[in-house]
């Protein structure tokens, strides 16, 4: 069976990609950035998944106002960086899970969440940013990669809530999976920032490490923020946050905090980063009475959703 052991969320910010691109991570302004997440590399080495399911946001790159997809998983075999206006950055080319990502597909719109399935897809810097962070810049990417695109620019976004129990219908479709594979999930985006208007420049430490507290212990409050606290607290790009809900969706109830990074700023953005694992469970250990109410509840739950 395939299970997600972890989940991961960072900041996506453009520039971090730029600074890599130009080899600026040895420059004090990004080194400061960058050495927050020497550690995370080092657990993703150690951790090594099979596969990785990215939450991300596009950004004008894959689709345009034309067309604006709520969630779009990735089912192709590979996803090439996207042409972001100064051409594509120079990261390999996003090797696809096909047969894993369709098996999701099928799971969760049975489980009543429409996704659009892409079986063509550029990727832009809100994805390729985080796997920067956390797989360094290997000519290969380590694992494949399931990407999950989610509406985050044009109103109305998803609720916090959809995209809690949106989570929690994919760790039911990994946990269904018949293939032993490790996979970690990524929700990114964030943390506070606001890149126009009167308040552009805009940062909330005090929200953005409620969040990650909250995050760890408290999930479940984040689900009732509005769309309007974000942007009132966290600024209008904030509301990339609610993508971060889809992967403590995927993890379980409790869930042990292996590191935290933040720092402000980054470009005009507040970086924040966090890791969080499932507990261990020791195999056979639990009594099959017990895992059969498990799966009525989260099926209940998924429902409800
Ligand atoms: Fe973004």
């Amino acid at each position: 069976m395939a299970r997600i052991v972890a989940g991961v969320a960072s900041s996506h910010v453009p520039a971090i990609g730029a600074a890599i691109d130009n080899k600026q991570t040895e420059e004090p302004y990004w080194k400061r950035v960058f050495s927050g997440f020497e550690k995370s590399k080092e657990w993703m080495k150690e951790t090594k998944p099979d596969v990785a399911i990215i939450v991300y946001n596009d950004h004008a790159s894959a689709f345009s106002v034309e067309i604006v997809p709520t969630f779009a998983l990735g089912c192709a075999a590979e996803f090439p960086p996207a042409d972001e206006g100064w051409g594509p950055r120079p990261v390999p080319t996003v090797v696809g899970h096909p047969e894993l990502a369709s098996h999701i597909a099928q799971s969760v719109i049975l489980d009543e969440f429409d996704l659009t399935i892409c079986n063509k897809m550029e990727v832009d810097h809100g994805l390729t940013v985080p796997m920067n962070l956390l797989f360094g810049s290997p000519k290969e990417w380590p694992c494949p990669v399931i990407p999950l695109a989610v509406n985050v620019v044009l109103y109305p976004p998803p609720t916090g809530h959809r995209c809690y129990m949106l989570g929690k219908a994919i760790r039911k479709a990994v946990e269904s999976y018949p293939k032993d594979l490790k996979v970690v999930i990524f929700g990114t985006g964030g943390m506070s920032h606001q890149i126009s208007g009167p308040r552009a420049g805009l940062i909330n430490s005090k929200f953005d490490k409620a969040f990650l507290d909250n995050l760890t212990k408290d999930p479940k409050k984040l689900t009732r923020i509005p769309h309007l606290e974000f942007m009132r607290e966290a600024g209008a790009e904030g509301i990339e946050m609610v993508m971060w809900l889809i992967m403590r969706g995927a993890l379980d109830d409790k869930v042990d905090e292996v590191y935290r990074f933040y720092t402000v700023p980054a470009s005009n953005t507040a970086v924040g980063h966090i890791i969080l694992a499932n507990r261990k469970r020791a195999a056979g250990k639990r009594p099959a009475s017990k895992i059969r109410r498990a799966a009525a509840r989260s099926k209940a739950d998924i429902r409800r959703g």
